[in-house]
């Protein structure tokens, strides 16, 4: 099996970044699609380079000539702008098109949530225009759901919020560095024909409420305070965010989708394994210092999150 030629949009990104290194160890032949002054000075060996304006379509035609699979980690305000690569692959012999997702399959309310609604529109106008699309749903990553409180779980402070069902309702979890060796495991030799049109899941483990309070409370040797939300509260606190454009909107909209158990299902059932990996566990997470930290948060957004502890 030969290798796809593989561009990546993103490469410094938080998730980006690792992604490009497992391909690059993998073997694969990468080339960095880069904004003007992004910093491509510490690219790992073999990596080509070529400059794009994600606002101008035309300047991606060229840069995609000789590439199979183009991956996309574009930041969560950004993603809009892919609708460049939808305009430009159709003048290209690129054979499939990953855009930025990261996230789980959602229902209507979670459309009202922007990022998600340009998620989904990015996705279906690539399908529309007929390019071979295929995306890659996570979860949630253990470095955000852990380190931060987004989930209603507070490692360092042994608090947890029940949101309707999640006492006993799955999360699915993937670190940072499995989800790399996913799409390395996925795109490196994979033809394309056979990604088409999937929505891929990953999950390295899977944990209840009661299970994550569980670790809490052997890591603290007390039991956690608990915090009860009922799915109505939260309905109307994930409107009130969409309404006043509060960025915790999604962060409510994750707690409920753990509730219902939609969450868990948001990623499909064409979940991809990576053979060999030595998969992440809550207990080496939590309890043997295994959980590796997550980008800065501003004080501000981080306040927010805190507030859901009421
Ligand atoms: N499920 C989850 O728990 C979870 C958690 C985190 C992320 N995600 C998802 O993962 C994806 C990637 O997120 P991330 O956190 O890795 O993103 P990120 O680190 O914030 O940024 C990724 C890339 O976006 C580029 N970028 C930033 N601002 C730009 C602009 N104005 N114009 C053009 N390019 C710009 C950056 O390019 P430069 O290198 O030039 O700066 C960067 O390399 C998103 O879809 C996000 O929603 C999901």
């Amino acid at each position: 099996m030969s290798f796809n030629r593989i561009a990546i949009y993103g490469h410094r990104g938080w998730v980006g970044s690792p992604v490009l290194h497992a391909l690059v160890a993998a073997g694969a032949p990468i080339k960095v699609l880069h904004r003007a002054g992004s910093d491509i000075s510490s690219l790992p060996k073999g990596v080509t380079t070529a400059e794009v304006d994600l606002d101008d379509a035309q300047t991606l035609v060229p840069a995609l000539q000789d590439i199979d699979i183009v991956l996309s980690f574009a930041a969560r305000d950004v993603v809009p702008k892919q609708h460049s690569f939808i305009k430009a692959i159709p003048s290209t012999n690129v054979k499939l098109f990953v855009p930025s997702d990261l996230g789980f399959r959602v229902d209507k309310q979670g459309l009202s949530v922007p990022v998600n609604k340009a998620k989904q529109d990015v996705e279906e106008a690539a399908k529309a225009a007929g390019i071979p699309t295929s995306v890659v749903l996570v979860g949630a990553f253990t470095e955000s759901a852990l380190a931060f409180p987004i989930l209603g779980i507070d490692v360092s402070g042994n608090r947890i919020i029940a949101t309707g069902d999640s006492a006993n309702q799955q999360l699915t979890f993937c670190t940072r560095n499995y989800v790399a060796a996913a799409y390395a495991s996925i795109f490196a030799k994979t033809a394309p024909s056979q990604l088409q049109g999937r929505a891929i899941g990953l999950s390295e483990f899977k944990a209840t409420g009661d299970e994550i309070a569980a670790v809490l409370r052997e890591k603290h040797g007390a039991e956690p305070q608990k915090f009860v939300h009922s799915l109505e509260k939260v309905d109307s606190e994930i409107e009130q965010c969409v309404k006043n454009g509060t960025p915790t909107a999604l962060s409510w909209y994750c707690r409920k989708a753990w509730g219902t158990g939609d969450l868990v299902k948001g990623l499909g059932k064409d979940i991809w394994e990576v053979e060999g990996y030595q998969k992440a566990t809550l207990r080496g997470l939590l309890l043997e210092g295994k959980l590796e930290s997550y980008k800065e948060i501003p004080p501000q957004i981080k306040q927010l999150f805190d507030a859901a502890f009421h």
